[in-house]
């Protein structure tokens, strides 16, 4: 080492201070104080009596989201910033849905890193044969937020007014197809799941209207090709929550189910060949390790050589321009 000893350790007060304004966050999206917010300022007094919270206490919380830059503050009383009010206050347009579902299990799952590291299990294990059904509910819930603006993400792209039929691979809750289907109205969709998530796809589906125009199949892509031939497959966060052979096998067991010319969309946390980019990417491969066995944000260079392997052709990928953060690849199955 040359040169003068730093002075401060400034990079570890930077990351001791910076844990508590997510945290905040998180307790304010528990409470749904955004949402109360949405029709105007409120004192804390008055904020705690709608969201039945302790008044003294509330505004401890109130100030630190002040801080953060969640709320601002006029005399006694606190409002949503812009941002907060558009997405994530309920019913406002941009809301973007229980997301803290997800993160208020992700984030005490990563806290269990050394441990992961030490055993060599993964800590927080996400086993969805044995997860209760709140876990389940919760894990969707939390999932189906950003799942919607997905659809919309995609359904934006000029080729999908030309799609007649799309497939959604490990589909979950069912948010993309929904907002698909939504966008296009002669288009049709199937979700292909594993059977303990097929009532919940079901179930959503029938809230929002669609069990006539989305399908739910049954099968597992890891062992075979799904029936039906489509003409877009997507892909989100399902890459990630599996090894690496089974990674493979599940790319190369969709071209068979896409028509000459179809498209594969594969929304999922992707590092670039370096592994430390995007933060998005490198910060969830923390959550991975301690939530499932073999799940990863693979690399760039992994996904193409699945895909060159499975022989789809014209592979792009744009790096965090997925809502919430993910990556997009496209590839093409050339017939
Ligand atoms: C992280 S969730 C993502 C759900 C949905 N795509 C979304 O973005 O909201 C991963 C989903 O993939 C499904 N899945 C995992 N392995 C699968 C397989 N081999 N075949 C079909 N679906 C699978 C799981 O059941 C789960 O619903």
């Amino acid at each position: 080492m040359t040169g003068s000893l730093p002075s401060t350790p400034a990079t570890l007060l930077h990351y001791r201070s910076s844990v508590f304004a997510p945290l905040a966050l998180l307790a304010a999206s528990q409470l749904d104080l955004f949402s109360a917010l949405r029709h105007g300022p409120r004192s804390a007094a008055r904020l705690a009596a709608d969201i039945g919270a302790k008044p003294d206490k509330l505004s401890v919380l109130l100030h630190a989201l002040v801080q953060a830059g969640l709320l601002e503050k006029d005399g006694d009383n606190f409002a949503n910033t812009a941002e907060s009010g558009h997405f994530l206050a309920r019913g406002a347009p941009g809301f973007v849905g229980d997301w803290w579902k997800l993160d208020q299990d992700f984030w005490p799952a990563v806290m269990k890193t050394a441990k992961t590291l030490r055993t060599g299990q993964p800590q927080a294990l996400h086993d969805c044969a044995n997860m209760t059904e709140t876990e389940m509910s919760d894990f969707f819930g939390g999932l189906h937020g950003f799942a919607i603006s997905t659809g919309r993400f995609l359904g934006a792209r000029p080729e999908f007014g030309g799609f007649a039929n799309l497939v959604d691979v490990g589909g979950g809750s069912g948010g993309v197809p929904i907002a698909v289907c939504e966008a296009y109205p002669a288009l049709r969709a199937t979700i292909i799941e594993l059977p303990r998530v097929v009532p919940i796809a079901r179930a959503t589906l029938a809230a929002a209207g669609l069990s006539q125009r989305i399908d739910v199949i049954e099968a597992n892509i890891v062992e075979a090709p799904p029936p039906g031939r489509y003409d877009a497959a997507v892909m989100r966060a399902l890459i990630q929550v599996m090894g690496r052979d089974e990674a493979g096998r599940a790319i190369a067991n969709i071209r068979p189910a896409l028509a000459p010319g179809g498209w594969l969309y594969i929304l999922s946390h992707i590092v670039d060949d370096t592994r430390i980019a995007p933060a998005t990417a490198v910060g969830f491969n923390l959550v991975f390790l301690n939530i499932y066995h073999a799940g990863e944000a693979y690399s760039e260079g992994e996904y193409r050589a699945w895909l060159a392997e499975a022989g789809f052709t014209e592979v792009t990928i744009a790096y965090t321009v997925v809502p919430g953060g993910m990556s997009l690849i496209t590839a093409r199955n050339p017939g």
